[in-house]
Formats: structure tokens, C-alpha cells, sequence
């Protein structure tokens, strides 16, 4: 289900999503009867599912990672460029398929644990990701999350909709490269399809980027001690103020804040 896109990827794209999925995602994967992660929509070449591959594999060292395209040249590309890499046998494959997570034989009847669409869905209208969400979420395995992410080019404005088995989202994390940060805000034009038409004034996603620049900016005479500190302060002053931020203050000095799903109107 769906249609090819624009391929555009690049290597270490995706290094903060990995990220999080070895430290908050780390005990799901851990936990897993069957460490099997799907990489929906990896694009022009295998680089970042492979990438994905050897960092999942220090949580989880029998994890399977499978790169699913909708793109059939994609699937030989990044077969061939697996192969040539000297990657074959690395507990990566690739294979033909869309939402719904490929043919029956592609996956054999497993649930997937972990299924990453990073930069999937905002090629495509807003009404169709809540149908493509619970389409993908069917095929979960039970307690399994799909991460609908979105980044810049070069990887370091990143914000993902973690959605439950259930198609629902639980919650929206941001991740930001903090050296040369101008403002967490600056995040807004990488939000997901299904924030970003509605940032705009009145919106609760609106009132939490607004909440954060706000925050950064009184945290400003924290910059003296790095923007790891002054951010770390200013997620710290936003669950203050009563937003509800999920997760370990630990995340914060990497440029990573989450927060809960309803509340950003997802
Ligand atoms: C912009 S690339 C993203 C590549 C990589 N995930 C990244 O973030 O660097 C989007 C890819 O998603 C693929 N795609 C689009 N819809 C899809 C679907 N329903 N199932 C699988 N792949 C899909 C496109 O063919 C394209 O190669």
C-alpha cells in the first residue's frame, strides 16, 4: 500500500533516531520474543538501515532489520549496495513492500517490534497517514511501536510520532542538534504530516514549540555552560509549567524532549 516517492537519504541521516531506539526504545527491543525491525521506506540506497542494523545490534545483538521499499529498483540498489559494502549476512535483507508491511512471505508471518518510516509520510496528504498509521500498527507485534519520523537533510532536526500497536499516537519526541541551536522552534518546518499544517497560532503543537522558545530564551544565561545545560533547563522549565514531558531528564542535555501525544493535539 502507497506509492514510490522521492528517494532522497544520505548517510548517518538517521543517527538520532537510532538513538533512540538504543536508549528509551532499548528495553522494547530487549524485551522482544522475536527482535525482528522494519525499515519502511529507506530510500535511494541501504546505507541507513544498515546503519540502523549495527546500532540496534549492541541492545540486541540477534535483532533482524529489514528494509521494506515500495520502489522495486530501490529493493535490488540497496540489495546490491549490501553486498558490495561487504554487509551480507549482517542480519539485514531488503524486500518489496509498502504499508502493509510486504507480501505474506516477506515477513512470514512475524510482527515486527519496531517499524521506522522516516520520511515516509510527508510525502503524502494528511488524510491518508492516520489510515496508513493503523494499517502498519496492524501488523505489530503486540506492545510494538511505529516511529513516523522526519529530519532535515543532514539529520540534525528530527521530530517523530511514536504510535502505539493500537494505530494511536502515544507521543512526540523532538530531537535537535544542540550546538548552533538558534531555538527549539527552528523544528517546525521538519514536523510530521500530521503537525505540521497545524502549526499555526491557537494549536496546542503551536502552544509547545511557542512553550519551548519561550523556555530556551529565559534559560539564555545558562549558554555560558553550553546549550546542552541551557536546554536540559529549559525542558526542565516546560514540565514545570505543567506540559507533560515524558521520559528521563537524562535524554535532555542530547536534544531530545518528548512529550505526550495528546497534548500536542495528535
Ligand atoms: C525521502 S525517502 C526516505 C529515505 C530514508 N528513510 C531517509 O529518511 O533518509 C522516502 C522513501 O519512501 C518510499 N516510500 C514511499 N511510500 C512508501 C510506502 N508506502 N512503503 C514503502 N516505501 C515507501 C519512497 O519510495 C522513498 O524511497
Amino acid at each position: 500500500m502507497g506509492r514510490p516517492t522521492r528517494g532522497t537519504t544520505g548517510t548517518n541521516r538517521l543517527r538520532r533516531l537510532d538513538r533512540w531506539l538504543t536508549g528509551p526504545g532499548a528495553a522494547l527491543l530487549r524485551a522482544a520474543d522475536d527482535p525482528l525491525v522494519v525499515d519502511l521506506g529507506y530510500g535511494a540506497s541501504h546505507t541507513t538501515t544498515a546503519e540502523m542494523a549495527a546500532r540496534l545490534r549492541v541492545v540486541r545483538p540477534d535483532v533482524e532489520v529489514v528494509g521494506l521499499e515500495i520502489d522495486p529498483e530501490r529493493v535490488r540498489a540497496a540489495a546490491e549496495g549490501l553486498q558490495r559494502a561487504g554487509l551480507g549476512g549482517t542480519g539485514v535483507r531488503f524486500a518489496l513492500g509498502g504499508f502493509e508491511l510486504g507480501a505474506p512471505e516477506v515477513l512470514g508471518g512475524r510482527r515486527p517490534v519496531v517499524v521506522r518510516a522516516a520520511n515516509v509520510l510527508r510525502q503524502y496528504p494528511v488524510a491518508e497517514v492516520g489510515p496508513a498509521w493503523r494499517l502498519v500498527a496492524s501488523r505489530l507485534a503486540p506492545g510494538g511501536l511505529l516511529l513516523d519520523a522526519t529530519c532535515d537533510e543532514v539529520g540534525r532536526r528530527v521530530a517523530v510520532v511514536v504510535v502505539g500497536d493500537d494505530g494511536e499516537p502515544r507521543e512526540l519526541v523532538l530531537s535537535l542538534r544542540l550546538a548552533g541551536l538558534e531555538r527549539p522552534g527552528v523544528v517546525a518546518e521538519r514536523l510530521p504530516k500530521a503537525l505540521i499544517e497545524r502549526n499555526v497560532p491557537g494549536e496546542p503543537v503551536h502552544a509547545w514549540l511557542a512553550a519551548l522558545d519561550d523556555a530556551w530564551a529565559r534559560e539564555a544565561p545558562l549558554a555560558v555552560f553550553g546549550a546542552r545545560q541551557r536546554f536540559a533547563a529549559a525542558c526542565a522549565r516546560v514540565r514545570a509549567e505543567g506540559w507533560p514531558v515524558l521520559g528521563r531528564p537524562g535524554r535532555w542535555p542530547l536534544g531530545e524532549v518528548a512529550v505526550a501525544a495528546g497534548a500536542v493535539g495528535l
